[in-house]
């Protein structure tokens, strides 16, 4: 019988129960939903799948280690206990990720509030425990390390776990440049997740974002409905460098996501992203180039005055009107300062609810937007409205149902 592992899957706050419908499909066990993640149960295999599947989590952890650390001192015996040997050799690279749960100021959740010098103690705690049986030490490599250690302290209580995924799952590998604002990519697959983009593009229900930046939300809309593991195309992982790595394992999954990808277009809705700036248009054919997507998604440069709905697939067209929208349009407007100026946000908010009610009959709209003000300028009531947060920011997903 293989191993059994206890891991804990990472997301933003507000994906928590997408991320534990995900890891559920995955076929793991005993899971538990908690703030900012999802613990679960399984096989090495359904780790490295949770790494290369994962359209929703952060980070995969194995954790090691659980033990109260109220001082630097505990910390640093609490990491001396774990026998660092089964993981790593004295010539592996390693980094520590330390991150602690803030309270407020005068009264923070953990004594030790300062993460560089915990994140010191611990790797002072690995090496010299190294050096004492071996009698020589890894080194550090901050950026690609054989192995990630990531400590977590929560009410003087620290959780030590390799970080499997070895760098955030956001990053599909695929995002070259980006002096626009893009979502992450975690963000937009919950997006598309909330929205019923799987199920509808099943049906072969079109897909346009009128607003696309640097193509995220199309470019993840593809290769939700292309069947592509989300991972594939990201070079560096957090495992191969560690000990009990089973490389026949991983590459299994490797040629098993390679023959699940759908790359007949016909089977294939129709996926578009348009925008009005030449830069981010540019820059989403780049990161298309990049994403494995090429010739799946459509991107072009057009202003959203001259955006119409495009003829549904076959399979769309047979199963209207019961079976679900014709399409869904995704909209993800600029706002706040960064970008745009409010009053020209507004007008353009006011022509997104008049383009939406005009022209995208039997079409479902979204519009993510994290200004409260605009949204109400768009001037259509919402069905639904959803919670997910862009970093701090807290937004809402608003859908329109389009008669
Ligand atoms: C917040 S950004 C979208 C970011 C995108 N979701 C991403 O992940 O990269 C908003 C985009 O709307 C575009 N935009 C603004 N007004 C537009 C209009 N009238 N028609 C089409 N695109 C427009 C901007 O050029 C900008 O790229």
């Amino acid at each position: 019988m293989p191993q059994t592992y206890r891991f804990f899957a990472t997301t933003a706050k507000g994906m928590e129960s997408l991320l534990l419908q995900e890891i559920q499909s995955f076929g793991a066990q005993d899971i538990h939903e908690t703030r900012a993640g999802v613990y679960f149960q399984g096989t090495l295999e359904l780790g490295y799948r949770a790494c290369l599947w994962s359209r929703i989590a952060n980070r995969i952890l194995l954790p090691l280690a659980t033990f109260a650390a109220p001082t630097p001192e505990k910390l640093y015996g609490g990491v001396k206990q774990i026998r660092w040997s089964d993981h790593l050799t004295p010539q592996n690279t390693i980094a520590v990720d330390f991150s602690a749960s803030t309270g407020s100021a005068t009264s923070p959740r953990s004594a030790i509030t300062h993460t560089h010098y915990g994140a010191l103690k611990v790797k002072d705690a690995i090496v010299d425990q190294m050096r004492e049986i071996h009698g020589e030490r890894p080194s550090v490599n901050p950026t690609q390390p054989d192995l990630r250690i990531n400590v977590y302290l929560n009410n003087d209580e620290a959780t030590v776990s390799l970080d499997l995924s070895g760098d955030s799952l956001h990053k599909r590998g695929y995002r070259k440049e980006g002096h626009l604002a893009p979502l992450k990519e975690n963000l937009a697959a919950a997006i598309l997740m909330t929205a019923g983009w799987p199920e509808a593009a099943k049906k072969g229900a079109s897909f346009i974002d009128p607003m696309c930046g640097s193509g995220t939300l199309p470019i993840e809309a593809a290769m939700i409905a292309s069947d592509r593991a989300p991972g594939l195309a990201r070079a560096f992982w957090g495992f191969t460098g560690w000990k009990k790595h089973e490389p026949q394992v991983w590459q299994k999954l490797i040629e098993e996501a390679k023959t699940r990808e759908i790359h007949d277009k016909k089977l294939l809705p129709t996926i578009i992203g348009y925008d009005a700036d030449f830069n981010a248009v540019r820059e989403s054919i780049n990161n298309l180039e990049h994403s494995g997507m090429r010739g799946k998604v459509h991107i072009e440069k057009r202003d959203w005055s001259a955006c119409e709905p495009v003829a549904p697939h076959p399979l769309a067209a047979a199963s209207q009107p019961e079976q679900g929208p014709l399409g869904l349009v995704v909209i993800n407007p600029p706002y706040g300062e960064r970008i745009g100026e409010m009053e020209a946000l507004k007008v353009l908010h006011k022509d997104i609810g008049d383009g939406f009610k005009k022209k995208f009959k039997g079409w479902q709209g979204y519009v993510f937007t994290g200004e409260p003000e605009l949204a109400k300028v768009i001037g259509l009531k919402a069905s639904r409205r959803f919670v997910l947060f862009n970093g701090a920011i807290e937004c809402r997903l608003l859908k329109y149902d389009l008669y």
